[in-house]
């Protein structure tokens, strides 16, 4: 490279990375994200939809990152982002863009809107709280792991005592028996489960109307494995789901308890998008979102 394209390009650097550095700033001061991690997780998500450009005099500009323009098999995720799956083999799909699992995702969440409570139910250690809080998900609120056995929440307590700024909170919880007296005086929660719902071989309506009880804002993602249940796009994934299921005895009735929540008022609006998340053809994940207002 010549000596002045190398110019030119440190230059660029000089002048991007300093653009970069104004963001973690904001990050920092703005929304109080406290460790690098955090920091550069969101400015990940925010160059996945930007890009850094230079304008004719050299300063720096973010410009929105154009379509990919591949059409998408699922539709748009209701973040703003498309789902995209190839297919690998016949009838065997994999997510190629938007998100590979629930981490992200979530993250795309809690960057859209405020909330003053987040609930993981069937949280185990709570693997996905720590994810969620660790790649820059909101400070200054409890999140709460709400799981059956009692080694989930040991583990989950012991990793808590870990950060004395994070508010993590391991509850006991049974899907079978809901209690969310730990939500009351909360009034804008995030809830969501992960290949939670899959063990409980028939949720009740109870949890949801529970759930959504008229006191809260409630936005609640449910990526659990039930494309079986659905008719659509039908293929190989189903097929070994549903084998699976039956014969682990299984979730079979998330999907139609939803609707029925629907159809009864008690929950708002429902969105569904089948075998869009994870990383096993034989196990994908779909997602249900609801809100109750
Ligand atoms: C496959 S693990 C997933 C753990 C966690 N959601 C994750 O993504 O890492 C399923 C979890 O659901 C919990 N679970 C199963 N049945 C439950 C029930 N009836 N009530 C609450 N949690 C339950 C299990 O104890 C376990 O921690």
């Amino acid at each position: 490279m010549s000596g002045g394209r190398k110019k030119e390009l440190f230059k660029s650097y000089e002048t991007r990375w300093s653009a970069r550095k104004a963001m973690f700033e904001k990050y920092v001061e703005e929304m109080g994200l406290d460790t690098p991690y955090a920091v550069i997780s969101r400015l990940t998500r925010f160059e996945n939809d930007w890009v850094l450009g230079l304008e004719h005099d050299g300063s720096p500009k973010y410009v929105r990152r154009p379509s990919l323009g591949i059409a998408s098999k699922q539709g748009n995720a209701p973040t703003n982002k498309s789902w995209v799956t190839v297919e690998t083999v016949e009838g065997v799909y994999y997510p190629a863009l938007t998100y590979k699992g629930i981490g992200p995702f979530l993250l795309d969440i809690t960057d859209a809107r405020p909330f003053d409570a987040i609930v993981e139910f069937g949280s185990g250690y709570g693997k996905n709280l720590i994810n969620l809080y660790s790649g820059g998900g909101p400070r200054g609120i409890p999140y709460f792991a709400a799981e059956f056995t009692e080694a989930g929440r040991d583990a989950c307590s012991y990793l808590a005592g870990l950060d004395a700024a994070f508010d993590l909170r391991s509850v006991p919880f049974d899907f079978n028996a809901p209690d969310l007296s730990f939500l009351d005086g909360f009034n804008r929660v995030l809830a969501f489960s992960n290949h939670a719902i899959e063990q409980v071989e028939e949720i009740g309506l109870e949890f949801f109307e529970l759930l959504a009880s008229e006191d809260r804002d409630v936005y609640c993602l449910h990526a659990e494995p039930f494309g079986f249940t659905m008719k659509e796009h039908w293929g190989k994934p189903s097929e070994k789901q549903e084998e699976g299921a039956r014969a682990m005895g299984f979730n079979v009735n998330l999907l139609a308890r939803l609707n029925e929540a629907a159809e009864k008022g008690i929950i708002a609006s429902l969105y569904v998008a089948k075998e869009v998340l994870g990383g096993d053809p034989t196990n994908p994940t779909s997602v249900a979102i609801w809100t109750n207002r």
